[in-house]
């Protein structure tokens, strides 16, 4: 397993050299067929993210009352791996008070502080959109805001493949201290509210890095849908993505969507989502965004 390995990653090495660098055509680090694309151009402004012009649903998931034009920010950032300075630039996801999510004829979930994307064309359906069969890698890149800290020591679910009954996710990456209900210890330490974990479809936590708060750090998760496996890639700056773990087994099954943004959630809970405890957010808290795709990999292809 461990030399397969290493010649799978010899061969995604060659794979990846860049083209020479010509002006007005700057390198893309994206090699592969890309899926979904939710890239922000440089040419969209937040009132994009009101109308179908947007790379997400102008929608959904979000604060009842609240329009993404207010929830999103543009930072004036560097730009992450995955994304052409000359085309893309990055986008900041905010949470306040105000983000509370009332699911179509539910009941407002007061237990989150939650603003989600969802890739306008990613259907919540069981195998009918291309990025719930064959092999599919999941891109995003991610940057902390000093001025709108989070507070790790709640958990924050940021990046989740939901199933399409909305019972479960393939994966989740999540940040802060994750609640016990979701699979983690609950104990408030420096090095858990400091790293980033991503979980398996039994909320089994398969892969950590600490989280970096001066740089971006790049996160790639490929689903396997024929053989049902999970693969964890990550760097950081602007570092090729190396793998993280190796093919873990997890069930793939169930279709479903991918959400990306703040779940932020309670602690001192019983149901998470509609109870427990939250502090009133001084200003906003934020999570930045950048290099957001979902690509093809079913003929062994990985941009890295
Ligand atoms: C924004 O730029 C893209 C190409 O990068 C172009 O296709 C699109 O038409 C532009 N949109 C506007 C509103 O100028
Ligand atoms: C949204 O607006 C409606 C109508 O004003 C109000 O009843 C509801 O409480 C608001 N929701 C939130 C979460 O503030
Ligand atoms: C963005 O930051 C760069 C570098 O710090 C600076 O040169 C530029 O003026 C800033 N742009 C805006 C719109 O703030
Ligand atoms: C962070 O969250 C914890 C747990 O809810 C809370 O006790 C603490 O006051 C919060 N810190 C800030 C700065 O709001
Ligand atoms: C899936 O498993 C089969 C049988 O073990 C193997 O031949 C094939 O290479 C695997 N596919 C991938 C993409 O790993």
């Amino acid at each position: 397993m461990h030399s397969q390995l290493i010649t799978f990653l010899g061969l995604l090495s060659l794979a990846s050299s860049a083209p020479p660098n010509r002006p007005h055509h700057q390198p893309s680090n994206i090699k592969c067929p890309v899926i979904f694309d939710g890239h922000v151009l440089r040419n969209q402004t937040l009132s994009t993210f009101d109308t179908t012009a947007s790379p997400y649903s102008p929608t959904y998931v979000k604060g009842e009352n609240l329009t993404w034009s207010s929830i999103l920010l543009l930072p004036n950032t560097s730009h992450s791996r995955f994304d052409t300075p000359s085309r893309h630039k990055p986008l900041e996801v905010t949470i306040n008070d105000a983000s509370l999510f009332r699911p179509g004829g539910g009941n407002l979930q007061i237990g989150f502080r939650r603003a989600g994307l969802l890739l306008k064309d990613d259907k919540n359906d069981i195998g009918a959109d291309p990025a719930d069969s064959g092999v599919v890698t999941f891109h995003w890149s991610i940057r902390q805001d000093s001025a709108r800290p989070l507070n790790l020591s709640h958990e924050y679910m940021n990046v989740w493949h939901e199933r399409a009954d909305y019972v479960g996710n393939q994966f989740t990456f999540v940040g802060g201290v994750v609640l016990k209900v979701d699979g983690g210890t609950g104990e408030d330490t420096k090095e858990e509210r400091e790293s980033w974990k991503v979980q398996g479809r039994g909320n089994d936590i398969v892969f950590r890095a600490p989280i970096l708060f001066d740089q971006w750090q790049n996160f790639a998760v490929q689903l396997d849908y024929v053989n049902d496996t999970l693969q964890v890639f990550y760097s950081k700056g602007n570092e090729k993505l190396k793998a993280g773990t190796e093919k873990l087994k997890n069930d793939n099954s169930g279709g479903g969507q991918l959400q990306l943004g703040i779940a932020k959630k309670p602690t001192e809970t019983n149901t998470v989502v509609f109870d427990g405890y939250q502090e009133s957010i001084r200003g906003s808290e934020g999570q930045i965004y950048g290099g957001v795709f979902v690509e093809d990999s079913s003929n062994g292809c990985l941009s890295v």
